[in-house]
C-alpha cells in the first residue's frame, strides 16, 4: 500500500498560552479533495501554516510522500510539490496577471519565456487567459481569488491548499471557484480547501476534517459530517455561523 500524500501526525502549535493546534491527526490520499472546516479562530489557518512551513508545529510531525517535513522552510516544502493560497489575497498588484503567474513557475525553471507558458496555461485553467496583461490590483476580488490558485498551479504542485478562496465572493462568483476545484479535481490533482460554506464543502470535498478550539472534532465524507451534532453545536456556539 502506498502512503498517504500527506500525514499529519499529532499536530500542536501554541502561541504563548493560544492552543492554536492540539493533538492533530489526518491524511490525504492521492487525488482527494480534503475539507477542513470549523468555526473562526478554530485554527485552519495556523495548521496551513504548519503544513507549508511557514511555522514549525510545537509539537508533532508532518509527512509529504512519506518524508518528514515538519521544520522546512516554505521555499522547501513548496520545491517539494505543495503550493498554498493566502485567506487574505494579496497578489504583486504592480504587476501583470500574467507576471504574478509567472513568479509561481519560475520556482522550477529559469528560462522566463518557459515560466510565461506554464503561467499562460494555468491562467486558462482558471479562466484569466484573457487578462494577461491587466495589473494585478486592478482585478475584482473574484478574479484575484482565481489569480492566486493559477499562481499556486503555475508552480507544478503536487497538492495545493486553498485557504477560503470563496471568502467574500458572491454567489456566482463562489460558483466559478467550485468548478475550478472540481476541474483541479478532474485533473488528479490533490486538493486541502478551507471554506466556510457549508453547500460548496459538500459538493467539492471527498472527505472532511473539522477543527473546533485547536483539535480536530469530526472525521468523515461530508454526509457524515452534515449528520454529525457535534458539528452543529460547535458552529451554533460560533457568533459567525456556518452558512447552511
Ligand atoms: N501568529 C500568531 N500569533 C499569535 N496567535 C495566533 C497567530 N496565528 C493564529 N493565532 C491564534 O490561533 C488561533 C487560531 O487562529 P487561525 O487563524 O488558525 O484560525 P482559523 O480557523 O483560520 O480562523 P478563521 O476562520 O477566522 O480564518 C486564534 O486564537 C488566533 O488568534
Ligand atoms: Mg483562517
Amino acid at each position: 500500500m502506498t502512503a498517504p500524500l500527506l500525514e499529519v501526525r499529532n499536530v500542536s502549535r501554541f502561541f504563548g498560552g493560544v492552543k492554536a493546534n492540539l493533538d492533530v491527526t489526518f491524511d490525504v490520499e492521492t487525488g482527494m479533495v480534503l475539507g477542513l472546516i470549523g468555526p473562526n479562530g478554530a485554527g485552519k489557518t495556523t495548521l496551513f501554516n504548519c503544513i507549508t512551513g511557514f511555522f514549525p508545529p510545537s509539537r508533532g510531525e508532518i509527512l509529504f510522500e512519506g518524508k518528514r517535513i515538519d521544520g522546512l522552510s516554505p521555499d522547501k516544502v513548496c520545491r517539494l510539490g505543495m503550493a498554498r493560497t493566502w485567506q487574505k489575497v494579496r497578489p504583486l498588484a504592480k504587476l501583470t496577471v500574467l507576471d504574478n503567474a509567472v513568479v509561481g513557475a519560475l520556482l522550477r525553471t529559469k528560462s522566463v519565456k518557459d515560466a510565461r507558458e506554464i503561467a499562460h496555461a494555468q491562467l486558462k485553467v482558471v479562466g484569466l487567459a484573457t487578462k494577461d496583461s491587466t495589473l494585478a490590483g486592478t482585478l475584482p476580488i473574484g478574479e484575484r481569488k482565481k489569480l492566486e490558485v493559477a499562481r499556486v498551479l503555475a508552480t507544478q504542485p503536487k497538492m495545493i491548499l486553498l485557504d477560503e478562496v470563496m471568502g467574500g465572493l458572491n454567489a456566482r462568483e463562489s460558483e466559478d471557484l467550485i468548478q475550478l476545484i472540481l476541474d483541479i479535481k478532474t485533473s488528479g490533482l490533490t486538493q486541502v480547501v478551507i471554506e466556510h460554506d457549508m453547500k460548496a464543502i459538500v459538493r467539492t470535498c471527498d472527505r472532511i476534517v473539522v477543527l473546533n478550539s485547536g483539535e480536530k472534532l469530526a472525521e468523515g465524507t461530508p454526509q457524515q459530517i452534515v449528520n454529525d451534532p457535534r458539528v452543529m453545536t460547535a458552529y451554533l456556539g460560533d457568533s459567525g455561523g456556518a452558512k447552511a
